[in-house]
């Protein structure tokens, strides 16, 4: 694995790859992130990744400082997976100057994380489209465990005609279903016992919306009882669409079902998809 740290040695050591998938990270990496580099080589003979933690997607009360950057473990990992190229640029590459010209994104990024993070979609699009400059990649993959971002980013790619392909890659669980985030690690031994209800929650609200026995909201507002009823403080439980994360018709069939909720001072997301059938009449 080739490992690059200037936008100059990423586009030469890029050109002698041929057709390319690319996997954006913060590092700190997981089997959820091994999984799309996997759904990366169904795509593309070469994969890349980059890891660069970035400041402009978090809040300044948000764990910037603390994130956990294990660089020396991601790049085994990285070497296990087959990865062809790294791009690990640090601050001063990607951010020579302070970054005033921002990506605005969708609509979309107001709603659900955006309700509780204002600008987070803001440094996340910003750095995927420089990410995406400086790569070059045919295909790039993202997790739907940040299944607003995935949306978020296919609109720009979509709105701003960026040749590039997105690939969804599927959340990966833990054994108890919790899902993998490097967010996991700030549970205590405690929470992370609990830190599955989360999933629990969200199987047992997929179940009833799939029904049509209860209203869509009254569904998502008895998640959101049993997540505070169980020591959480959850910041949405929200039943959406899947084509544009919208509040569903009454027709529509493809929905996701999204939470964020916070366990002691870790925040964790989740979601899952499914498929309502047709109201009998
Ligand atoms: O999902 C992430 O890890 C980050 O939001 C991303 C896409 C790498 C942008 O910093």
């Amino acid at each position: 694995m080739r490992i690059v740290r200037s936008i100059a040695e990423l586009r030469e050591a890029r050109a002698s790859l041929g057709r390319l998938a690319f996997v954006p990270t913060m590092g700190n990496l997981h089997a959820g992130h091994v999984s799309l580099m996997h759904r990366g080589r169904e795509h593309a003979p070469h994969v890349a990744v980059s890891i660069f933690v970035n400041r402009l997607q978090f809040a300044p009360h948000e764990d910037f400082d603390c994130y956990p950057r294990t660089f020396e473990a991601d790049c085994e990992t990285l070497r296990a997976a087959g990865v062809d190229l790294l791009f690990a640029p640090d601050e001063q590459v990607l951010y020579p100057q302070a970054q005033s010209v921002r990506v605005e994104p969708s609509a979309l990024a107001a709603e659900l994380e955006g309700q509780v993070r204002p600008r987070f979609f803001h440094g996340v699009s910003t750095v995927v489209l420089k990410l995406f400059n400086c790569m070059q990649a045919e295909v790039a993959v993202f997790g739907k465990k940040d299944y607003q971002q995935l949306m978020v980013i296919q609109q720009m790619v979509t709105q701003f005609d960026l040749p590039i392909e997105i690939i969804a890659g599927e959340t990966a669980r833990e054994t108890d279903g919790l899902a993998m985030s490097s967010r996991n690690q700030y549970l205590s031994a405690a929470e992370r016992v609990h830190a599955a209800q989360l999933y629990r929650t969200l199987c047992v609200a997929r179940d009833a919306a799939q029904t049509h026995a209860l209203a869509l909201q009254h569904i998502e507002a008895q998640a959101m009882q049993a997540l505070n009823t169980q020591g959480w403080t959850a910041d949405y439980v929200s039943i959406r669409r899947q084509a544009d994360l919208m509040a569903p018709a009454s027709n529509d069939q493809a929905l996701v079902i999204l939470a964020a909720a916070r366990l002691g001072t870790t925040r964790l997301i989740d979601n899952l998809e499914f498929h309502r059938t047709s109201r009998v009449a």
